[in-house]
């Protein structure tokens, strides 16, 4: 098929009094991929999983992974694309129109999702603002030291300031708010379409550089090494927050993007495709940094401190080293902008279909919010770093709500709702887009799971989280 024929912009049920009016969507199979995989890939897969594979028992920890992503996080990204293809809304919507009774109140999943991709934009706006002013700076050569204070330094100055913390969140949202007003199709799917081969491309590239630096082999072991002994009940709750937050999943973002789906596209399939190509990146991810690393004897330090401080200081010991941090800068900066445009279409799709406000209207009432609200997370550095609540600065409390609460919270209720609510005739039909592919079998496994298996997993990991049981 070619990729404009499976383009049918979809129709929003009309209103009282005004005229049915046409919905954006993604126009091929392989935008589709390229848009769901830009929102998978992220931050995330730079510093959260090679850092925590490597610190939380290496092989061992992937495999809890896997495990999560498997029974989890993929069920819930298969449910979440379901629902919003079957309702064709954004994330409030789609759950008022699928729900049996409309006494239930299960918009609050969708609701929850805006709240989350609020909080979770502010303080990922920074850190990815943090990664645009690298790439300035690369380009330009001043942070390239091979002196951990001085690249310490550096980074100190840029968060502590200010002023240029915000400015570098508001270019990061100005950048996003553009591509949102070109739209689903010629903004989202036309950008990730060609960001994701070139994140694919430059990854590669930096990989086969750390690889084949005389040492490499001990950063190869640190990420892999398997050691079953530190899997405690606390790693598997860690892994199974990575996973919610490396697909996205759990906050409307995918219900969102699944509004946009052709209704031919094979979602159990896209969804595993999304996944395995968001892991190799991870990994990817891990053999470009922790080979390297380790081959200039510098210490695998986790969090920011290793993508701000340690990378620099790596990349000024090898030969072209300013030409390799610039190229894994632009990575991280690509890896960025896929995700934080599906964060921001959750609340624009919202405001556009539900108030008066037009596309642009909706990305620019949304910049404004954001750039107010982000930079109580941009200053926390600042001005704002002596402010705490329950012991955490805003950007800390703003990251924890939403990974820790609102994404499992928002998955459990979204299992059920499939699960339990919805009922196998409707799932059987979605997900089989009306009988035509023959992927029965699947959807059953996928239907016992999220009927079973990852409520009571998730139910386990929230409890935990709260504090209300202890394993
Ligand atoms: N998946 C992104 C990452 O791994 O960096 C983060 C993210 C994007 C979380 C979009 C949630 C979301 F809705």
């Amino acid at each position: 098929m070619s990729e404009i024929e499976s383009s049918t912009p979809h129709e929003i049920p009309a209103q009282a009094g005004t005229p049915p009016t046409k919905r954006d969507s993604f126009t091929s199979k392989l935008g589709v991929i390229a848009a769901t995989l830009g929102s998978a890939v992220g931050l995330g897969n730079i510093w959260k999983f090679p850092s925590m594979t490597g610190t939380n028992g290496g092989a061992a920890f992937i495999i809890i992974y896997l495990i999560c992503t498997l029974l989890v996080s993929v069920p819930v990204m298969i449910t979440e694309l379901m629902l919003g293809r079957t309702a064709r809304a954004n994330a409030i919507t789609t759950y008022q129109r699928l729900s049996p009774k409309k006494s239930q109140p299960w918009w609050l999943i969708g609701a929850s999702g805006v709240l989350a991709a609020f909080l979770i934009l502010a303080f990922y706006t920074e850190v990815a603002g943090w990664v645009f002013a690298y790439v300035a700076k690369a380009i330009g050569g001043n942070i390239l030291s091979t002196d951990p204070e001085a690249t310490s330094a550096v980074f100190g100055k840029l968060i502590t300031s200010p002023g240029e913390s915000l400015m570098w969140q508001w270019i990061v949202l100005a950048w996003i708010s553009l591509i949102i007003i070109l739209g689903v199709s010629k903004g989202i799917e036309r950008m990730t379409k060609r960001l994701m081969p070139a994140l694919f491309v430059i990854l590669v590239i930096v990989c086969v550089r750390s690889l084949t630096l005389p040492g490499a082999i001990d950063g190869v072991e640190f990420l892999f090494k398997p050691d079953f002994s530190r899997i405690t009940p606390g790693v598997f709750l860690a892994a199974m927050g990575l996973a919610f937050f490396k697909l996205s999943v759990g906050m409307g973002t995918m219900t969102t993007y699944g509004s946009y789906y052709g209704d031919d596209q094979d979602i159990p399939g896209s969804a595993l495709k999304v996944m395995l190509s968001d892991l190799s990146v991870s990994i990817l991810a891990g053999l470009a940094i922790f080979p390297a690393v380790f081959a200039f004897g510098f210490k695998p330090d986790s969090g920011p401190s290793l993508l701000f401080i340690t990378l620099p200081a790596v990349f000024a010991s090898m030969p072209f080293g300013q030409f390799f941090m610039i190229l894994f800068s632009i990575l991280a900066a690509i890896a960025a902008t896929g995700a934080m445009l599906s964060l921001m279409e959750v609340p624009v799709s919202y405001l556009a279909e539900r108030t008066k406000l037009n596309r642009t209207q909706a990305t620019i009432l949304t910049f404004v919010l954001l750039a107010a609200f982000g930079a109580t997370a941009a200053l926390s550095n600042s001005l704002l770093a002596d402010v705490k609540i329950a012991g955490k600065t805003f950007f800390d409390l703003y990251d924890f709500i939403s990974s820790s609460l609102l994404l499992p919270i928002g998955g459990f209720f979204l299992a059920v709702f499939a699960g339990w609510v919805w009922g196998y005739p409707k799932v059987r039909d979605s997900l089989s887009n009306h009988g035509v592919l023959k992927n029965e079998k699947a959807i059953k496994a996928y239907y016992q799971i999220v009927r079973y298996v990852a409520p009571v997993l998730i139910l386990l990991v929230l409890l935990n989280g709260l504090g209300l049981i202890k394993w």
